[in-house]
């Protein structure tokens, strides 16, 4: 199978946990997209989605999903997402695609995450994969050069604006053997709007495409 079927595989047997007339939270990604592809087979079950970016929005109105606001919906009863990184602890980096911040939101605000992806994505250590930061533009190279001390190799996302008008640090070389600790860390840098750890709101099923069909771990 090619990455692109397991994400497809993965994507689908996320549908089983979607019930009729529930508002789900969807994802940003190529594997979230197929998710909504999906979605599309039982949109008449489905009272809405809350989209965590505007692509997302965008790709859920065209397949004729209603769109609804997060602040209108209260709390959501599934979030589906995919990852760039995952370990067996469940604990995931996030915004490859830049949508972290609202990817964030919207899986606090969910009693179930349910993460998607193919089995490349799973990993024993945290951080081969560059951490993203969302950060206010000003305090780019204050929070830039916190990173450096912390003994990581921030990037500028290069031409990439994220949907809240902010800036995307990439950091290299982060080891990462305590996520939840070094998620704290992060967000306390004055300037980082969100880091793209997924650790302290972990996801609560992982479902891995793979050549011997989906794994799910829990
Ligand atoms: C978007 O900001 C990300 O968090 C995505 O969930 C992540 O990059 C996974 O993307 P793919 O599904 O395209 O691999």
């Amino acid at each position: 199978m090619t990455p692109d079927e397991k994400k497809k595989a993965a994507a689908l047997a996320a549908l089983e946990y979607v019930e009729s007339g529930w508002v789900v939270g969807v994802g940003t990604g190529s594997t979230a997209n197929h998710f909504i592809d999906a979605l599309a087979r039982i949109k008449g079950k489905l009272d809405g989605a809350v989209a965590s970016s505007n692509a997302t929005a965008e790709r859920l109105k065209k397949i004729g999903v209603p769109v609804l606001e997060l602040n209108a919906t209260g709390d959501l009863p599934l979030y589906v997402d995919g990852a760039d990184e995952a370990t067996r602890h469940l604990h995931l980096i996030k915004g490859g695609g830049g949508a972290l911040t609202r990817e964030k939101i919207v899986a606090a605000a969910s009693r179930k995450f349910i993460c998607i992806a193919d089995d490349s994505k799973l990993v024993d250590t945290l951080g081969r994969f560059p951490l993203p930061l969302e950060v206010i533009p000003m305090a780019r190279s204050y929070v830039a050069r916190q990173l450096v001390k912390l003994g990581g190799a921030p990037a500028l996302r290069e031409k990439f604006t994220t949907d809240n008008g902010n800036v995307i640090l990439d950091v290299h070389n982060l080891k990462i053997l305590n996520p939840v600790e070094l998620e704290e860390k992060l967000d306390h840098i004055a300037g980082v709007v969100t880091n793209g750890l997924f650790a302290r709101r972990p996801a609560d099923v992982l479902l891995l495409g793979s050549d011997q069909g989906v794994k799910r771990v829990t």
